[in-house]
This record gives structure tokens, C-alpha cells and sequence, in this order.
């Protein structure tokens, strides 16, 4: 059989202004540090998140990584993170759920219950994502995203600097790779050999937990493969749904 070619061989396509993107992302978070301290990097280890990540070591900004470790994340996920954690010059910080919360989900109403209804997913990304969040941002004035504008509909007009309300507290939000085309990401993963999630390889272009990512088809939009059971306008955690304060 013939091997499947590597996401680096299939996506790498720059747009013709990326070494311009290239210059603005990296003023950008050159800004971020010296003007926003204390802030982090949210990062789900996800292809856009590697090159943010990628570039804070680069530069040696004073910008902490932190990873959600939701419990369910996929073993190609966990995997990553520990080798970003042997080699990353920023630190990692990982950010678990609270056991009993999980223990009393899964005991009732079950994790199968996230497939039911919306209710149950979004208390289960409750308890593994939003509550951990709001540790991780405790304190912080503010965090790093990889959220691009071409992801989905719902992202179509994010900014690279965002006034932006998590948990009820204010806190500004950058997103430096606003601007990136999906092509532009995957050029810079191949011409910096920067390690990525193998999923990537197998058509999942967007990761999250297990139980709610599986891969794409021909054709489908980036998200189809999260949350495929629910509506396209319902597809977010809550981790970029602005909450009032
Ligand atoms: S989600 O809201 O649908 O889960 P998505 O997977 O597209 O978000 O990721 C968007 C951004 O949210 C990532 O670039 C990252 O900054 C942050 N993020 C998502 N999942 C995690 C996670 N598990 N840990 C830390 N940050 C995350
Ligand atoms: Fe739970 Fe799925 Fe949300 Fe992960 S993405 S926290 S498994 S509902």
C-alpha cells in the first residue's frame, strides 16, 4: 500500500504576503510580552498552537504555555505534550480537572451522555475545560490563542487584540495567527521541522478531546470532525465564548 502523505507535504502552501504575517505575528507577541505581563499561552497542542509555541522559544519571550489536560485527550496528544515538555525553553503548565467533579459526572449521568444532549456536553466541558480555564487564567492580564479567522463562521471577524471576558473576569486575549491561512500554519510546521500532533496526518485537522474529534472527509469543513452530532452554530466549549462579568 502506498504510504498516506505527511500533513507538511499536503498543506504546506504560504500565501503570498506570509513573510509579512510572519513579521506582524511575531511584533505581536514581542508587544504582548513586554507590555502584558503576566500573560500564557493557551494551547491545546493543536497544529496552529505548535507554531505559536514554536515562536515564543524562538523569540524567548517571557510567555508560560498552558495545556487543559482534560483527561480525555487522545494518547497522539499526551504524547506531544511530553515531548514539548522535555524540549520547550517556555514552561509547560498543565492544568487537570477537579478529580471528584469528573468521578461524579461519570458516575452520573455517564460520559455517554455528552451524545444526548447539549446540556450534558457542555457540563462535562464544564468540569474538564472551563474550570480548569479559570485557574489558568487566575491572575493573568492576558492569553496567547491560536484562533485564526478561517476556522469557522463564528471566527470569522476575532482580532489579533481582543478586550475579552473569561469566567467573568476581564482579560485581554491575543491572537496572533489571526490572519493565517491554514496553508501558511502547516508551511511554517515544515520549513522549522516543528514537532506536531500525528493526528494531523490522518485528517483531524482541528483536535480536541477524543470522544468528541474524529477525522474529516473530502470536502467537509475544518470543524466537521468536533462535535459532529450537534449543530454547526453550537460547535464551541466555552473556552472562546465571551461570559459577562
Ligand atoms: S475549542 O473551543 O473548539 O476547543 P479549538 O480547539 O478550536 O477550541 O482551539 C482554539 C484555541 O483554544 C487553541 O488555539 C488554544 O489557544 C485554545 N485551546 C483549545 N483547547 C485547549 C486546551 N485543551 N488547552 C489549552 N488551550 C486550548
Ligand atoms: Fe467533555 Fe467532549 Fe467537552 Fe472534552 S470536548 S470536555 S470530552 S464534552
Amino acid at each position: 500500500m502506498k504510504p498516506v502523505p505527511k500533513a507538511t507535504e499536503l498543506l504546506a502552501k504560504p500565501s503570498p504576503d506570509f513573510a509579512d504575517k510572519l513579521s506582524a505575528t511575531q511584533a505581536l507577541l514581542t508587544r504582548a510580552a513586554d507590555q502584558w505581563q503576566p500573560l500564557k499561552q493557551a494551547s491545546s497542542l493543536g497544529a496552529e498552537d505548535v507554531v505559536i509555541t514554536h515562536l515564543i522559544n524562538r523569540l524567548q519571550l517571557d510567555i508560560p504555555v498552558f495545556v487543559l489536560e482534560t483527561g480525555a485527550l487522545h494518547h497522539e496528544t499526551l504524547a506531544l505534550l511530553e515531548r514539548l515538555q522535555a524540549h520547550s525553553r517556555a514552561a509547560i503548565q498543565v492544568y487537570h480537572p477537579q478529580p471528584e467533579s469528573v468521578i461524579a459526572f461519570v458516575k452520573h449521568p455517564g460520559q455517554s451522555a455528552i451524545y444526548d444532549s447539549m446540556a450534558h456536553r457542555k457540563a462535562c466541558c464544564g468540569i474538564r475545560k472551563l474550570e480548569p480555564l479559570g485557574r489558568a487564567l487566575q491572575g493573568q492580564k492576558a492569553w496567547v490563542t491560536g484562533l485564526r479567522r478561517e476556522q469557522s463562521q463564528a471566527r470569522a471577524d476575532v482580532s489579533a487584540q481582543e478586550a475579552d471576558v473569561t469566567n467573568g473576569v476581564p482579560i485581554v486575549k491575543f491572537n496572533p495567527l489571526v490572519e493565517w491561512t491554514w496553508g501558511d500554519v502547516w508551511h511554517y510546521i515544515a520549513s522549522n521541522q516543528v514537532d506536531y500532533n500525528p493526528l494531523h496526518d490522518h485528517f483531524y485537522p482541528s483536535i480536541g478531546c477524543a470522544p468528541c474529534t474524529r477525522a474529516i472527509s473530502l470536502g467537509e469543513d475544518f470543524r466537521a470532525g468536533r462535535w459532529w452530532w450537534e449543530d454547526e452554530a453550537a460547535k464551541e466549549c466555552g473556552l472562546h465564548v465571551k461570559t459577562s462579568s
